[in-house]
């Protein structure tokens, strides 16, 4: 890898915010750009930056691709409102899961989800804006996985050997490759995120897609949607790294009300992590889990088992697919 690393304990938050908005700056010149926000802590931070760099100049997408968490979209748009920085729902839900019907291999499913973000949905995005740049959140263990050949992450192009300008009519800029997760929520506390930002769990770019073992349909996706909220209800308060749940492709036979009821698997998964280069699952005790079991088989509809996944990482992921 030819990228350096700063690490947390080098970095001068201050200084590297202002480096960072110089060069921006320097390289959008008086043209546009665009990026897209999740509301995970990277894309947070890119948005911030590009907004002190390039101000009206910069043009901000939520993309609802019908695979975030329920309501998301909405609520980070108004977060941002009300820190004056503008955000535009683009619902591109039709073109993700057309791009995804019948997959069902992970790196198929992750190379679907990279497709139709940069070529479909930015490409779109720049050509209807006029804009010749994308800043986005790549960080340094993004690259790190994807030139190890662990999981293909979705936002890596240029370490793929991919030409952004050629293939896609666009240059992308991104301003956090050389940090890591934790110094990159030490430059988002020092730029004023609010806390809940800042310190948020990390969120995968595919997605409730990385959560979907198989098809990724509307329907499965709900299940998971379903899920996740209920996990991160109870979970949120672990201080743990970060806790999901995954929706299973096999069914298994249930029981309710007396019936055979031939239904949903959801795996539920904590980690307690530092970088998520290497994870371990945390010893949650046995009422949490219990209380996850019931709230999950009553509360979704279909699901009658719930397994906790009590790996390490190596060999599992933190993430299923
Ligand atoms: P894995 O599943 O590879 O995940 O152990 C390591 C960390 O990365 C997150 N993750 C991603 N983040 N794009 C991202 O920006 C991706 O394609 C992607 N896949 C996984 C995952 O949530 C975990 O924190």
């Amino acid at each position: 890898m030819n990228i350096e690393e700063i690490r947390r304990e080098d970095l001068h938050p201050g200084k590297f915010i202002e480096q960072q908005v110089r060069e921006i700056s320097s390289t959008v010149r008086s043209e546009l750009a665009i990026n897209a926000l999740s509301g995970g802590v990277d894309s947070s931070t890119v948005t911030m930056l590009g907004h002190r760099a390039l101000g009206e100049r910069l043009k901000t997408y939520f993309i609802e691709n019908g695979l975030m968490r329920r309501d998301e979209p909405r609520k980070i748009a108004s977060l941002f409102a009300g820190l004056g920085v503008p955000v535009e729902i683009f619902d591109a839900r039709e073109q993700f899961f057309d791009a995804l019907k019948g997959l069902t291999d992970p790196e198929e499913k992750r190379e679907a989800i990279t497709q139709t973000f940069y070529r479909d949905v930015f490409g779109e995005l720049v050509r209807e804006s006029g804009a010749r740049y994308l800043l986005q959140g790549t960080n340094y263990t993004d690259v790190e996985e994807t030139v190890a050949g662990i999981k293909r992450q979705h936002n890596i192009l240029e370490q793929l050997g991919i030409d952004t300008e050629e293939q896609y009519g666009y240059t992308v800029i991104e301003p956090l490759i050389q940090l890591r997760k934790t110094a990159v929520r030490e430059v988002a506390k020092a730029l004023g995120l609010p806390e809940e930002i800042y310190t948020r769990p990390p969120f995968p770019g595919p997605a409730l897609a990385a959560r979907v073992i198989g098809e990724v349909t509307p329907e499965r996706a709900e299940i998971v949607r379903g899920a996740t909220e209920i996990v991160e209800e109870e979970l949120c308060d672990t201080g743990t790294f970060q806790y999901l749940a995954i929706l299973h492709n096999d069914r298994v036979t249930g029981v309710r009300g007396g019936k055979r009821d031939y239904g949903f698997q959801i795996e539920v998964r904590c980690w307690d992590s530092k970088d998520a280069v290497t994870g371990s699952p945390t010893r949650l005790p046995y009422d949490v889990l219990d209380r996850l079991a019931k709230r999950i088989t009553t509360e979704v509809p279909g699901v009658v088992s719930v397994t906790y996944n009590i790996t390490r990482k190596p060999p599992s992921t933190i993430e299923a697919v």
